[in-house]
């Protein structure tokens, strides 16, 4: 992957809520074409290090690059011209109830091509067709399980042919082969469409199973990057408590309110 082009570089990047630091100097780079998983406990910053990627939320300091460009300062329509090219399946499915699983899918083709209504249907049945979901255009989000909505929210996140596909924890949620089949579709998105795609999560099995490469995300900074195998063997004693599920060991857990909130301030 080293040799590839890089799509993704976030330098240095720090983000402040209050007095309170978030993020605190992530460096890291994602080439095209391979699945790039952050993993790290709830809290650690894992969804606002996404929405600074995509420029949702705008850094302290630090900038953050994507294909090519530097966003860091992009609004509006200088931001969207980015944002076309990329795709967003969002830790809630984030489907609109009173819409049909077709009109979700087709919302970003409305909003951003000035197709044809048949051209659109076309295009809509071939994303489902790609998730599994062939023949479930006319059904409301109420009539699927959690596991087809996750589905209908990656192929809306498909519709445009993004460069780039970001999901927040596709597998939270999930009964175990639900979530299985999941990872295997991010896998045969990226390898079939040649999407790079980066992956935020705390299921250690999907890591195992989908990631390229690795970034382990602790306290607003990333700890390690690499290989699974490189992550596996790591040194790093956090690193290892987080892939074993080990309670004890140098990842704090609070138990006192008190200890929580001096912590936050540090
Ligand atoms: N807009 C905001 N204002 C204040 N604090 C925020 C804001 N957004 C996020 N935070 C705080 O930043 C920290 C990281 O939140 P974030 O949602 O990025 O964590 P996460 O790693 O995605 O967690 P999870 O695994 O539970 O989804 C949390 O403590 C959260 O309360
Ligand atoms: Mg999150």
């Amino acid at each position: 992957m080293e040799n590839r082009e890089v799509v993704i570089e976030v330098k240095d990047l720090v983000r402040k809520f209050g007095d309170r630091t978030v993020l605190n100097g992530v460096n890291l780079k994602v080439h095209r074409g391979e699945i790039f998983v952050i993993m790290g406990g709830s809290g650690c910053g894992k969804s606002t290090l996404l929405r600074h990627i995509i420029g949702n939320l705008k850094p302290t300091s630090g900038r953050v690059e994507l294909l090519g460009t530097d966003i860091t300062d992009f609004y509006g329509t200088e931001l969207d011209g980015v944002r076309k090219k990329i795709g967003m399946s969002f830790q809630s499915s984030a489907l609109f109830d009173s819409m049909t699983v077709a009109e979700n899918v087709s919302l970003p083709l409305r909003e951003h091509t000035k197709l044809e209504q048949s051209v659109i249907d076309i295009m809509v049945k071939m994303k489902l067709e790609l998730v599994g979901l062939r023949g479930f255009e006319d059904l409301l989000p109420s009539e699927i399980s959690g596991g087809m909505k996750k589905r209908v929210g990656l192929a809306r996140a498909i519709a445009m042919d993004p460069e780039i596909i970001f999901y927040d924890e596709p597998t939270a949620g999930l009964d175990p082969i639900v979530a299985a089949v999941v990872d295997k579709l991010i896998i045969d998105l990226a390898r079939k469409l040649a999407i790079t795609s980066v992956v935020v999560t705390h299921d250690m099995k999907s890591v195992m199973t989908i990631a390229d490469s690795v970034a382990m995300l602790y306290e607003g900074k990333v700890l390690e990057t690499g290989t699974v195998e490189e992550i596996k063997n790591s040194k790093n004693e956090m690193v290892q408590q987080f892939i074993n599920g080990d309670p004890d060991g140098p990842i704090r857990f609070f138990q006192q309110k008190d200890d929580y909130l001096e912590h936050l301030t540090q």
